[in-house]
Formats: C-alpha cells, structure tokens, sequence
C-alpha cells in the first residue's frame, strides 16, 4: 500500500497513547505460556508480530483468550502448559516478521522432547539464527537450519539440557532471553555475558514468575538456576512502547510550535537511549516517571520543538539502548548542525531489512547527507529536506521513519508498502493525524 504524507503546516499539538510495549508483550505472552497457572494481561500490543507469538504458544498448547480492548490493546488471560509439554506433534509455526518470536520461541523449544519447524517471511528467512541455534545446540538441542543458519528450522529439544557459560559475540536481547529461557529446562546455573548491555525486559519479567534471575549489569551478564517452572503471576501490565513513542518525540522536536505528550511509556533505560541522544542533541524533553509497575518503569514523555539540534557521537556501547530508534535518530541528526556519528551499528544491517544501507538511501533521496564508514554511520546536517518516494522495505520502523520526515520536506513524501507498520504500530498513521499532521 502507497501511502503520501506531507509537511505539517500548523504546530503539532496533543497527547498520544502509543501502544504497548513489543518486546513486552511478546515476553508477556510467552512467559504466561510456560508457567503453570493463569495469568491476567492488559496492554499488551495487538500487532502482526505479536500475534505471531500468540499463534505460537497456542500451536504449542497454551489456552490464549486476549480480546481487543477499547484503546486498541489486547487484554485477557493466558494459561500455561506449566508442568506437561507442550504440544509433540510435530507443527510448523509461522514466526511472520517477527525475530523475538522465533528466536525466544527456539529457547522455549530446546527444552522440550519434541520436534517442532519454524518459518518465516521473507526478510525473516535471512536473519541470522545461528547465533540462538549454536548456543542451543551446546545445550543438547538438536537444530536443522538452512545452509546459511537461517529458518525454516526444526528443532528437537531435549528434557533436560546442559546448562552453559556462554559468552555472546553480539549484545543482543533475543539471543540473551533464548539462552536464559533455555536455561529454565537445563541442570543447574545457565549464565550469559554480552559485550554491551542490551535490554533487560527477560530478567525483570520472569522474577514476577518466581523465577530468580542473577544481574551482573557492570559485566553485562545474567543467570537463571534450573530446572525452575514458572509461576503465574496474578496480572502483567504492559507499558507502552518507547520505540513507537520515539517516532511521535521526534515529530514534536522538528515541528515548529509542537508540543507532543505521551502518556504511560515504558521508562526502562536500557530502551530510552534516544531520550539521552536527543537531550544532548538540545532537545526538550520532559519525563516524568510513573509510580513502578511489574519491575519496569514508566511514565509520561513531553516533547517540544527543539529550535536549534547539534551533532553528537553516539559510541557503540550506547547502541543497544537505542538499536531500533537509529533510523529515526538518523533522520533528526540529517536536520541538526555538525556531523553525527553513529558508531558500531553494524546490527543494523541484519534487521527487519539492511537498515544502514536503506537509511543512507533514503536520507539521501530526501536530499540529505548521511554514509556507511566501516561499521558507522555518518549523517551530516542541517539539510532541506524535499520530496521523494520511498520503500519502506517492508521494514515497519523505515516506514515510520519516512513519515515523520515528510512532516518537515518540503514536498510530499510517498512511501511504498506503508502497511509495514501493522508489525509495531497499526494505528500510526491515525495517532500522527490526531497530532494535526496531513497524509492522503
Ligand atoms: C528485541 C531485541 C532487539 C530489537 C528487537 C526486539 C527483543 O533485537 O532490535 O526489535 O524483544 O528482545 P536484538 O536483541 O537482536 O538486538
């Protein structure tokens, strides 16, 4: 689906419910899968990916019945398969889009006797998955990938694995939940060590599951002790998304005369890399937090026209805190003065698409300045932006991405395959309207 939306012409003014949080709710749903028991969830998204994950846990025995809440989230109960295992007869399941769905639903599976396919799209099919499988398989899962290491994989899990000390070459959430979860069904303590802190939603979400979990954040490491069979917990809340607010922050700062609010955002700063970025960029940002709920802070984001945006060097070891809001930093940084420097974001080519080289493609065609230098990336601003048609690749946060920049061209920006951002953010475009913007 085309989609065209065009430069704001009044200031952007009012409050937006971004939706629930992803990584949560994917977490939120599997988790209430594994345990025994019944667990209560609110907020949680109601996007493509996460239906993948409920589709998954259903396949694998779980009892789903989350229902459309007025504010467009989903909420109701999950029950567990708990202490039986899950579904043996060999299913495929259809991980879509979604790269937490099969790579935290291969760590649930390599604990379990029985042989299950996973499958994906087509930008799902060319991931790397042998950084989940390689661990897995030194557990004692057994793992058939293609060639390349990517899906369609079958895995046969084994009742009781080997637990690990693994050192991860990547700091990576998927890979770090896998391994932890994987750990639930293995011998005693299972431990991961990242080279950089990536997002710590596993290890504050399964205590509430009465599973303890060991942080170590100076070292970037977690364990869990098994074999440990999850709880229900009474009821999750899911916050909503930083990564989606991201998008409604940087439209209030480039706007003339916005003031954007965005209530009941998750806070957890291993996601809200982008709030420090934007700040030492000159952005005014306010955050208030909220009262803690489930482990995980949140609370109320106010964004307002930044008059005057500067370059920064944002270093490797702050990109997992803002891995998914690159792009849309980059854009920012395409309208700030200097040259901005994004250092070791060489993860980025291996997302929902080859995001460096579709940033500097698409920064480019709106007439900007931005270059790949090794593992970094380069923008260099202030630029005019003007008009332009671009793909979103099939990539929810590019199509996001190129929307907010239309706000500030001065032409209309058409973007291909807009329906991209049914993967974090079905009601993106209607939000972005409801803030005063145009799209056709
Ligand atoms: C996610 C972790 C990140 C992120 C993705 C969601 C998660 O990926 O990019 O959108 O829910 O754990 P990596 O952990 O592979 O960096």
């Amino acid at each position: 689906m085309m989609r065209t939306f065009t430069r704001a012409s009044e200031p952007l003014r009012g409050t937006v419910h971004v939706p629930g949080d992803k990584s949560l709710s994917h977490r939120a749903v599997l988790f209430a899968a594994l345990a025994e028991g019944t667990t209560r969830l609110v907020g949680v998204l109601d996007s493509a990916d996460v239906r993948c994950t409920i589709e998954a846990v259903r396949t694998l025995g779980a009892h789903v019945d989350l229902k459309a809440a007025g504010d467009g989230s989903l909420g109701g109960i999950v029950r567990g398969w708990g202490r039986s295992c899950p579904l043996s007869w060999e299913p495929v399941i259809d991980c879509g889009n979604s790269g937490t769905t099969a790579r935290l639903v291969m760590g649930v599976l390599a604990g379990w006797p029985t042989r299950v396919t996973l499958t994906g799209d087509e930008s799902l099919s060319k991931r790397p998955m042998r950084r989940v499988t390689e661990p897995l398989a030194r557990m004692g899962a057994t793992i058939e990938t293609t060639e390349d290491g990517t899906l369609p994989i079958s895995i046969t899990g084994c009742a009781l694995l080997k637990a690990i000390d693994y050192t991860s070459p990547v700091a990576s959430a998927q890979v770090k939940s896998a391994i932890l979860l994987a750990g639930l069904r293995a011998n005693g303590r299972t431990s991961v060590t990242e080279p950089a802190l990536s997002r710590d939603h596993t290890e504050r979400l399964l205590p509430a599951f009465g599973v303890a979990v060991e942080i170590d954040q100076a070292r970037c490491a977690s364990a869990i002790q098994g074999p440990a069979i999850p709880t229900a917990p009474v009821e999750i809340a899911v916050p909503r998304d930083p990564s989606s607010a991201a998008f409604m922050v940087a439209a209030g700062l480039l706007v003339p005369g916005s003031k954007v609010v965005l209530p009941g955002v998750s806070l957890n700063e291993t996601r809200t890399g982008f709030l420090r970025i934007l700040e030492r960029m000159g952005a005014d940002i306010e955050v208030v937090p909220w009262p803690e709920a489930g482990r995980e802070r949140f609370g109320e984001i106010v964004a307002k026209h930044a008059s005057r945006l500067v370059a920064t060097t944002v270093r490797a070891e702050e990109i997992p805190a803002l891995v998914d809001e690159v792009p849309i930093l980059a854009l920012v940084a395409a309208l700030a003065h200097g040259e901005t420097v994004f250092e070791g974001v060489g993860e980025l080519r291996v997302k929902e698409s080859d995001r460096l080289a579709a940033i500097v493609e698409g920064l480019g065609a709106l007439g900007a300045t931005a270059r790949v230098q090794g593992d970094s990336l380069v923008v260099s601003g202030p630029a005019t932006l003007t008009a332009a048609t671009l793909d979103s690749l099939g990539d929810h946060r590019l199509a996001m991405t190129w929307a907010i920049a239309a706000l500030v061209a001065d032409g209309p920006v058409v973007i291909d395959r807009f329906e991209a951002v049914d993967v974090s953010y079905p009601r993106f475009a209607e939000d972005l309207a409801g803030l005063g913007a145009a799209a056709e």
